[in-house]
C-alpha cells in the first residue's frame, strides 16, 4: 500500500479552508512547496544523511531530495474529494549516478507515490504558470519564509509569480498541515508502532547486556588476544557504550535515523532533562554528588564496583519518517537492583504514569492529566516524608496537599510537561498542539500552580487518533532545587537522602482510541521486571 499522500493533501485542504476568511473559502487553493535538498558537509564531498522535511513528506510521501509539490484544492469542485497533486523530482544526471544513487525514473516514482502525476523539476515553472493562468483568482499558499521550514524555489518560480502579479500567502498552510497531522491515520499508526517496537527492543537489549555483566557472563578475550572486541563482548561501563548498543540495535533492524539524539545519562546527570553529552563513565567507588569529571578509564576488575546509580535512557528511532520516544530508567551497580531511594522514586514515577493512564481517553483535557501527575507526586512525597504532612488532615492547612499544589513546589521536581504529540517529529505539530487560546477546561477543575504549565507542549482535550507520550519524571537537579531550598513544605533532611538518585523518567507512546488508549511502547517498565532483567535474573 502506498503512503496516503493524496488523502493528506485533501485533509490539509479542508483545514486550510477552515482557517481562511469566509470570502476566500470557495476560491481555488494552490499549494506550492519545496522539499529538502541533499545536505553536504564542507570539504568532504560526501552527502550527510538525508531526511525529508516532515510536512513535505506528509503531503507527498516523497523521499527524493530536491523535489517540489504543486497541489490544487477547491471546495465544491472535483478537487474537494480528489485534489490535484503534482510531484516534481530531479532528473538523474550522469555525475549523480556515478557518485551516488540516482533519483527514480518518472515511471518508478509514479508507481511508488500516491499522487496524480510525477514530472521532472525542469517543468515546474511552466506548470506553475499554467495553473496561475487557469485559476486567476486562486490563492497561492506556501510555508513562511521565516520559519525553519524554508521554501527553496527555483528563482524562475519566484519571478514567474511576481510577473503574474500574484503573491505567495504564507500564513495558513503550515498551521493547516499541523492540524491535519495532529490526528494519525492507520498507515501512520503502523509506522509509529514499528518505530516503537524497534526502539523497545533496543532498550531491552541495553538492559539485558547490563544484566549479563552482573552475572559475569560477558566474556572478554583478554588483553593478549590482540583483536578488537566483538559486539557480544562489549560491556556497558559508560554512557557511550549504552548509546552505541541502543543505536546499533535500531540500525541492525533497518532504522536509518534516530528520531532525536539519544539522551543517555548516568547517576546525577539524569537530572538534566535533555542531557546531551553521553560521554561519562558510570561512577565507581566513592563518588561526589556532582562528579562530572570521571574521565579515567577503569578496567572491569573484581575489586571495583559501581556505585548504585540509575541510568536514564531517553531514546527512540524513526521508521519511514515516523518517530518513537521512549525513556527507561534502570539500575546500575548494586547487583542490578535500585538503591532503596532510587526504588522509591522509580515506584512513585510509575504511580504517576499509572494515574495518568487511568484517565487517558478522548475528551479528557491534557492539562487535567498533567495536573493529576503533580497530585500523585505531592502525595508520594508526603508519604516519603520529603514534603511535610499536616498534623491533622484538615484541608486548608499550610502543608496540606492542596496548599503544596498551589505553591508550585512540585514543579522543582517535575519541571517538564507530562507529554506531547508525537508523529513524524518527536515534538510533533507544535502549532496545533498548543493553541494560543487554550480550549478551557471546566472552571471548577483545580489546575494547581501556573508554573506547572510552562513546558506543557500539549494543551488540548484528547481526541481519538492522537498519538502522545506519557512521560512523568522526578528529578533532583541542584539548579531547580535552588529555588525551593527555603520551602516550608519540605523536610530538607529527608530531601538530602534522595538527591543522589539524580532523576527518573518513564516514557511510553500511546495512541488515543475510541474509549481509552493503546500503548505502542512494548518494553516493560514494572520495577520487578526492570530489576530482574538488569540483574540478569530474567
Ligand atoms: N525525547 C524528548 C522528550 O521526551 O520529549
Ligand atoms: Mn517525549
Ligand atoms: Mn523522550
Amino acid at each position: 500500500m502506498l503512503y496516503p499522500a493524496k488523502e493528506h493533501v485533501r485533509q490539509t485542504g479542508e483545514k486550510l479552508v477552515g482557517l481562511l476568511p469566509d470570502v476566500d473559502r470557495a476560491k481555488t487553493q494552490i499549494v506550492l512547496l519545496a522539499g529538502e535538498v541533499t545536505p553536504f558537509r564542507n570539504d568532504t564531498d560526501r552527502e550527510l544523511s538525508f531526511r525529508q522535511e516532515s510536512n513535505f513528506y506528509y503531503l507527498t510521501g516523497c523521499n527524493v531530495p530536491g523535489s517540489y509539490l504543486l497541489a490544487i484544492y477547491q471546495v465544491g469542485t472535483s478537487f474537494e474529494k480528489s485534489p490535484l497533486v503534482k510531484l516534481f523530482i530531479p532528473k538523474a544526471e550522469l555525475a549523480d549516478i556515478m557518485w551516488s544513487i540516482p533519483p527514480p525514473s518518472l515511471d518508478e516514482a509514479s508507481a511508488s507515490h500516491d499522487v496524480t502525476n510525477v514530472y521532472n523539476v525542469s517543468t515546474l515553472v511552466d506548470q506553475l504558470t499554467e495553473a496561475l493562468t487557469a485559476f486567476p483568482d486562486a490563492i497561492l499558499h506556501t510555508f513562511p519564509t521565516n520559519s525553519a521550514v524554508l521554501p527553496n524555489f527555483p528563482a524562475a518560480c519566484a519571478s514567474q509569480i511576481l510577473q503574474a502579479g500574484r503573491t505567495l500567502v504564507d500564513a495558513h498552510l503550515l498551521p493547516a498541515v499541523h492540524l491535519a497531522r495532529l490526528i494519525k491515520d492507520d498507515f501512520e499508526i503502523d509506522l509509529i508502532r514499528k518505530a516503537n517496537q524497534i526502539s523497545s527492543r533496543a532498550h531491552e537489549t541495553v538492559m539485558r547486556v547490563l544484566g549479563k555483566a552482573v552475572k559475569g557472563s560477558i566474556t572478554s578475550p583478554g588483553p593478549n588476544a590482540n583483536r578488537p572486541l566483538l559486539p557480544g563482548e562489549w560491556l556497558i561501563e559508560q554512557e557511550a557504550e549504552a548509546e552505541a548498543i541502543f543505536v546499533a540495535s535500531c540500525r541492525r533492524e533497518g532504522s536509518i535515523h534516530q528520531a532525536y539524539l539519544p539522551i543517555v545519562a548516568g547517576a546525577q546527570r539524569a537530572s538534566t532533562l535533555h542531557y546531551c553529552c553521553n560521554d561519562r563513565e558510570f561512577a565507581w567507588g566513592p563518588v561526589k554528588p556532582t562528579d562530572h569529571k570521571n574521565h579515567d578509564h577503569f578496567p572491569q576488575t573484581g575489586d571495583k564496583e559501581f556505585v548504585p546509580q540509575v541510568l536514564l535512557i531517553d531514546a527512540g528511532c524513526e521508521w519511514s519518517c515516523y518517530a518513537s520516544d521512549i525513556t527507561r530508567t534502570m539500575p546500575v551497580g548494586n547487583g542490578g537492583k535500585f538503591s532503596p531511594e532510587a526504588r522509591d522514586i522509580y515506584n512513585l514515577v510509575l504511580d504517576m504514569q499509572k494515574a495518568a493512564m487511568e484517565i487517558t481517553k478522548p475528551g479528557v483535557h491534557w492539562d487535567t492529566v498533567h495536573y493529576t501527575c503533580h497530585k500523585v507526586l505531592v502525595q508520594g512525597f508526603q508519604r516519603l516524608g520529603i514534603f511535610k504532612t499536616p498534623d491533622s488532615p484538615s484541608s486548608g492547612s499550610w502543608n496540606s496537599e492542596e496548599s503544596i499544589l498551589a505553591s508550585g513546589d512540585s514543579a522543582a521536581f517535575f519541571p517538564h510537561g507530562l507529554g506531547h504529540s508525537l508523529g513524524m517529529d518527536v515534538h510533533d505539530v507544535p502549532s496545533a498542539s498548543k493553541p494560543t487560546v487554550n480550549p478551557t477546561i471546566s472552571e471548577t477543575e483545580k489546575v494547581g500552580n501556573p508554573s506547572y504549565y510552562t513546558y506543557l507542549r500539549l494543551r488540548l482535550p484528547l481526541q481519538k487518533g492522537m498519538v502522545v507520550t506519557i512521560e512523568p519524571g522526578c528529578y533532583f537537579s541542584p539548579h531547580l532545587l535552588a529555588a525551593i531550598r527555603d520551602s516550608k513544605h519540605i523536610n530538607h533532611d529527608v530531601l538530602k537522602r534522595y538527591e543522589s538518585v539524580g532523576g527518573v523518567r518513564i516514557e511510553d507512546v500511546v495512541l488515543i482510541t475510541e474509549d481509552g488508549f493503546e500503548n505502542l511502547t512494548t518494553v516493560r517498565s514494572e520495577t520487578e521486571w526492570i530489576e530482574g532483567v538488569c540483574a540478569g535474573d530474567l
